[in-house]
């Protein structure tokens, strides 16, 4: 694994960096594989990056956008990441409704939404049953409690190793969510956090020893790249070892 961390002094800052990652890992698949396939984190800290991103002249035809996870809501729903991300960037590009992927909602049932998206995800990268496909990109903001994407401390999505999309749970509030062995099989993971508020649990997240299950951000341990950025006030007095 190749972790990188980066405190940069205010958000401003933070995210020209996610958006300077953003375009480079962009670049890089297209020119390597002739698309970017990018997994969207949901919450509040990446609305400005999505709005940087929309602002960029790229090759939207070539970039498909998936979501590392969603509340069980329909797509309207104000806590819907989807809609964030459609009012904040996609809405605003010329990208095809064919390469936005977002995560299904309607079933009766979240564990038939998260079997139906991980046979999309199937059919989307050619790949059998056990196969794990590998992301380019997978954006991920943290909770206050070390969570990440919706694996909630001490909740069973963070044990589910034999698939690629499973049901989180928030409060007892289902969500839709990319499992441990799909995040840690892209080829870059980065974290975009920010605020004083993160600082206890990122300092858990980065401690030698530390409960995994408890801050779930710990068990992501991509085999390519990992990116975590902090603006100052997350990532200050931190011991970081780059
Ligand atoms: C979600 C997210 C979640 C988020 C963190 C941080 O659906 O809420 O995907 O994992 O990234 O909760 O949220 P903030 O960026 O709003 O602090």
């Amino acid at each position: 694994m190749n972790r990188k961390f980066v405190v940069l002094p205010d958000l401003a800052a933070l995210n020209a960096q996610a958006l300077d990652h953003c375009l480079s890992s962009m670049k890089t698949a297209i020119q390597e594989r002739g698309l970017f396939t990018i997994a969207l984190s949901g919450g509040s800290t990446p609305k400005p990056l999505y709005e940087a991103i929309a602002t960029q002249q790229l090759p939207w035809d070539k970039i498909h956008v998936f979501w590392g996870d969603e509340r069980y809501v329909p797509p309207d729903h104000p806590d819907s990441n989807q809609l964030m991300a459609r009012r904040a960037w996609l809405d605003r590009v010329d990208i095809p409704d064919s390469n936005i992927h977002a995560m299904p909602t309607d079933e009766a049932d979240p564990a038939d939404a998260a079997r139906k998206y991980e046979e999309h995800l199937r059919e989307f990268f050619q790949i059998q049953v056990g196969e794990i496909p590998a992301l380019d990109l997978i954006l991920l903001g943290m909770g206050d409690d070390g969570h990440t994407a919706s694996l909630f401390p001490h909740t069973e999505a963070l044990s589910v190793r034999d698939r690629l999309i499973t049901v989180g749970n928030k409060d007892a509030q289902p969500r839709i969510t990319f499992t441990v062995p799909l995040i840690n099989h892209a080829r870059c993971v980065m974290f975009v956090v920010a605020g004083t508020n993160k600082r206890p649990a990122l300092a858990q997240v980065f401690a030698p020893i530390a409960d995994d299950l408890t801050y779930p951000s710990r068990l992501i341990q991509p085999q390519g790249e990992l990116w975590w950025l902090l603006d100052q006030t997350a990532g200050q007095d931190l011991k970081l070892g780059n």
